[in-house]
């Protein structure tokens, strides 16, 4: 079943998207050679307190951090440690939060110092295929609209997207209905319509998009190596189109 939320709902999911927001704009820039992931975890917890909110992954299903941090080859669900961020990285930068009882997610992917070319064309195809799919958040379009929007920017550019993690509905729970492939042919799935909160968050590797998970149990990695990147953002679908929750 798929929540619809009130308006009233919505200006507060708004309220915790834009906390969310507001973290990853400092975690970027705190991105910088030498410091580490576990630093900058310590980080994001401090400003989701500072702003009133509960960090939400930390303890969802014992994940034990509020913030994941996936780096080059990581594509999700990276936990923060000891490691150190070096120049030529670049960094998926992952937080939820929940504010009055509503929830706030979105990720975005850094560059650390000076990256190749190639990253730098990941970075921007995966943000664009992200905005892709918003612009088909509309009401009286299928939920595949946007799964196949998504697939098409960034197959044209010769990348490959993540199979096995979906964006997902979110309101008074972090993951609710539906699930949102990246990938599939249009005109399928449930009608969009008003009130309806949705996460879309593409996962895009430059090479296969075979995934591996690590003996930690939670970071997922390209089987092949290759680098991978993240953006994600929570949307409303208003009648006056789709409402970015996570923009600042
Ligand atoms: N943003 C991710 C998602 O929406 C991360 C949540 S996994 C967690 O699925 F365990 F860290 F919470
Ligand atoms: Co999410």
């Amino acid at each position: 079943m798929i929540f619809c939320k009130s308006p009233k709902e919505i200006e507060i999911l708004r309220k915790s998207n834009q906390v969310v927001a507001l973290v990853l704009k400092e975690l970027k820039k705190n991105c910088q050679p030498g410091i580490t992931t576990l630093e900058l975890d310590q980080l994001a917890d401090r400003l989701i307190n500072k702003n009133h909110c509960i960090p939400a992954f930390k303890g969802y299903r014992n994940y034990p951090a509020s913030l994941c941090i996936s780096v080059n080859e990581e594509i999700v669900h990276g936990i923060p440690g000891e490691r150190k961020l070096k120049n030529g990285d670049i960094v998926s930068l992952d937080i939820g939060v929940k504010l009055d009882g509503l929830y706030g997610d979105a990720a975005i992917t850094v560059p650390v110092g000076k990256i190749d070319p190639e990253s730098q064309k990941l970075l921007q195809v995966t943000e664009e295929a992200l905005y892709k799919g918003i612009e088909k958040a509309h009401a009286g379009n299928r939920l595949s609209d946007i799964s196949h929007a998504i697939q098409t920017w960034v197959e044209k550019h010769h990348f490959s997207v993540v199979r096995d993690f979906v964006g997902h509905g979110i309101g008074k729970n972090l993951h609710e209905e539906p699930q949102i492939p990246n990938f599939g042919k249009p005109g399928f799935g449930p009608r969009l319509r008003e009130g309806m909160v949705l996460a879309l968050e593409p996962m895009v590797n430059v090479g296969t998009y075979a995934v591996r998970i690590l003996r930690d149990g939670w970071t997922a990695v390209t089987a092949d190596g290759s680098r991978s990147a993240h953006f994600e953002h929570s949307v409303a679908i208003t009648n006056n189109g789709p409402l970015i929750l996570s923009e600042l």
